[in-house]
């Protein structure tokens, strides 16, 4: 048993007077390459991350479910009767959220004490939510014994995000928080759900997370604002291409051909979208064939695009992706996620890393004046369980 492991179970006792008698974890999750693409119906690449958060419980014998964080020492009481009166809860509505899912769904639940404790840093486009609702909806089936499906349990947790908690979000942060796996990235296919999984071998480069540590702001407002700008874009387009679905659908030589019909934003949002589901394609080829620099390159056009096209980096993502380009070893960076903020990811020649983290954190703070933070992370399973 770990340290960790040790206090969370220690607390636990404390607070529910009790054992828990499991510990389930749902990861967070990076993306390589495919950003504000999972609601246009492309393909992403995220895989699931050592960050996660656990979720210790046991059932309680009562009908409230008790949800405690560590890091808040802040308990919310769902009744299983009620469960549709918690979305204004600050901590406990995405644990309210998944259980009013799970019941409207039919499955059966039972009142139990969670203790949450998660190392996926808030606001940071890591997923520290979709985390918490994966985890949730596993621990409330472990404890109700009821037979469960990951793919099932990602698109539960995505209609908790946007029906109960009122984010519109795609499915790649739940998806790659219940399906990912160990060293691998998850290509999926967010039209179809058809998805593979590819190696995630970088050679003799490492992959760096690092979080630019701008205060959250305004995220969803303009989250929204883009998935309504790409709709509308696709409202258009289909003058010219009346049976596309979304905008994945069209390839760059369609795009070329229709784009006449966008102007001004639309026609950056769209371009972006259009050409970041084709560097999606090569960026899985290229990571196929072991091509890390062809990867690289891709990963840099990536942010270039989100930057200038889809304008969802800002001032503190761009430079903390260009302060890393600039540094000897890293061959690619762009933020991931939502963006506004967040985290970006480098590809940074082994042995060179913290030469790197070093050299790029004084060069974020002289640009932002504040500190960017490093995480040690690697690739792991997105969901698992252990009786305890
Ligand atoms: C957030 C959303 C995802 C996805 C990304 C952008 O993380 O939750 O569904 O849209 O932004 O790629």
């Amino acid at each position: 048993m770990d340290h960790m492991q040790e206090r969370a179970i220690e607390t636990f006792q404390r607070v529910f007077g009790a054992a828990p008698a499991f510990e389930v974890s749902a990861a967070g999750r990076i993306n390589l390459i495919g950003e504000h693409i999972d609601y246009c119906g492309g393909k992403v690449m995220p895989a699931s991350l050592n960050l996660c958060c656990k979720v210790y419980g046991r059932a309680n014998g009562t009908s409230l479910i008790n949800v405690y964080a560590d890091d808040l020492d802040e308990t919310a009481r769902l009744d299983l009767s009620a469960l549709d009166t918690y979305r204004s809860l600050n901590w406990g509505r995405y644990q309210a959220g998944v259980a009013y899912e799970l019941q409207k769904s039919g499955c059966r639940l039972v009142g139990c004490d969670l203790l949450y404790s998660c190392s996926v840093p808030f606001g940071s486009g890591l997923s520290s939510s979709a985390a918490i609702e994966v985890a949730t909806a596993v621990a409330l089936s472990e404890i109700a014994g009821n037979d469960y499906d990951l793919k099932e349990t990602a698109l539960l947790s995505q209609r908790a995000e946007n029906e109960y908690c009122g984010v519109n979000c795609g499915i790649m942060d739940q998806f790659a928080s219940a399906m990912g796996k160990k060293d691998r990235a998850i290509l999926l296919d967010c039209k179809t759900l058809e998805y593979t999984y590819i190696p995630f071998e970088l050679g003799n480069y490492e992959l760096v997370v690092a979080n630019c540590n701008k205060p959250h702001a305004l995220v969803e407002s303009k989250y929204n604002e883009r998935r309504g700008e790409v709709e509308e874009a696709l409202v258009r387009l289909r003058a010219v291409y009346p049976d596309a679905a979304c905008l994945a659908d069209l390839t760059p030589a369609m795009f070329e051909r229709a784009k006449h019909v966008l102007s001004g934003k639309l026609l950056d949002r769209a371009e972006h979208v259009i050409y970041e589901c084709a560097r999606v394609k090569e960026a899985a080829a290229a990571l196929r064939r072991g091509d890390i620099l062809a990867l690289a390159r891709l990963i840099n056009a990536s942010h270039d695009s989100l930057s200038r096209l889809y304008e969802v980096t800002g001032k503190e993502p761009d430079a903390l992706a260009y302060a890393a380009r600039a540094q000897d070893g890293c061959i690619g960076s762009r933020m991931i996620g939502a963006g506004f903020g967040g985290c970006t990811i480098s590809l940074v020649e082994k042995g060179k890393v913290a030469a790197f983290k070093k050299a790029v954190g004084e060069r974020y703070r002289n640009a932002v004046g504040y500190d960017a933070t490093f995480y040690d992370t690697s690739i792991e399973d997105g969901v698992t369980v252990r009786k305890l």
